[in-house]
């Protein structure tokens, strides 16, 4: 897969599905049920190492669990999170963006926020950035909570204009996490670049989830927008591939697990 592939998607309709992977067994059996795209989140900080949250996940660690992920895949597109503090200016983003490509072998790198220049500045090195908006994990310390975002006009107008000026920027990929399913709908639409609802809606052009949740077996409460796959699969294989099938039928997310 490459960001062409995920372009022609959008553009013939089909869903993109993608889930979270952080080791080679996983990583393995999201490929070989055809899985579209693996990120390599820095959820990880919560559901591997039972962390509070994911501010403190380093990027030597994300190095290392993007190794273990790239190791394993053959055909899926696999992006990689850039964790707290690491693309704090253009400089250091560039440094541990190339770092996360050349040992980790990502091929696209992620980061939360309207950083424009910070995009701007690693699309004009060759790295390809998927941005993401909405709800804002590294930022729970402002934030004070896993809420979701956008619900008011002046909140949904601003997410919407920073999503349209991170395609303007260079962003190839966009992660809406925990925002109101029209709100989702009305960026998917408006903007050219794939855009991936994490808890935004069906409308989206794909989805992903932490597949730790999907599969229940975190260390933290599922949250709503998540459902569990294997509580009616046989395995973990027929999970994910129950998963992809209903992301591709656009059964899932129901509105039951939107906003
Ligand atoms: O780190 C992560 O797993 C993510 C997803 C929630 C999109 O950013």
């Amino acid at each position: 897969m490459s960001i062409l592939d995920l372009q022609a998607m959008k553009r013939s309709g089909e869903k993109i599905a993608s889930l979270t992977a952080y080791d080679a067994s996983f990583a393995a059996m999201l490929d070989q049920a055809g899985i579209d795209l693996i990120l390599v989140g820095d959820s990880l900080g919560m559901v591997v190492q039972g962390k509070e949250s994911t501010v403190p996940v380093t990027i030597d660690e994300m190095i290392y669990h993007s190794q273990c992920v790239t190791r394993a895949r053959d055909k899926a597109f696999v992006v990689v999170d850039l964790p707290f503090m690491s693309y704090s200016t253009p400089k250091i983003a560039a440094e541990n963006a190339a770092k996360l490509m050349q040992q980790g072998l990502a091929q696209m790198v992620k980061l939360e926020g309207a950083k424009l220049d910070i995009v701007t500045f690693l699309v004009a090195q060759s790295i390809p950035v998927c941005a993401h908006l909405g709800l804002l994990p590294q930022s729970i310390n402002q934030l004070g909570g896993y809420r979701v975002q956008g619900r008011e006009k002046n909140s949904a107008d601003k997410i919407l204009a920073d999503a349209i000026s991170l395609e303007q920027a260079g962003a190839s990929l966009l992660i809406l996490e925990c925002i109101p399913a029209t709100l989702a709908k009305k960026i998917t639409n408006q903007l050219q670049i794939p855009v991936i609802g994490i808890g935004a809606g069906v409308d989206c052009d794909g989805q992903i989830l932490v597949i730790y949740d999907m599969l229940d077996i975190g260390v933290n409460r599922r949250p709503r927008f998540s459902k569990n796959y294997l509580k009616e699969a046989a395995d973990i294989s027929e999970a994910i591939s129950q998963y992809i099938t209903e992301v591709k039928q656009q059964q899932f997310p129901t509105p039951d697990h939107s906003y």
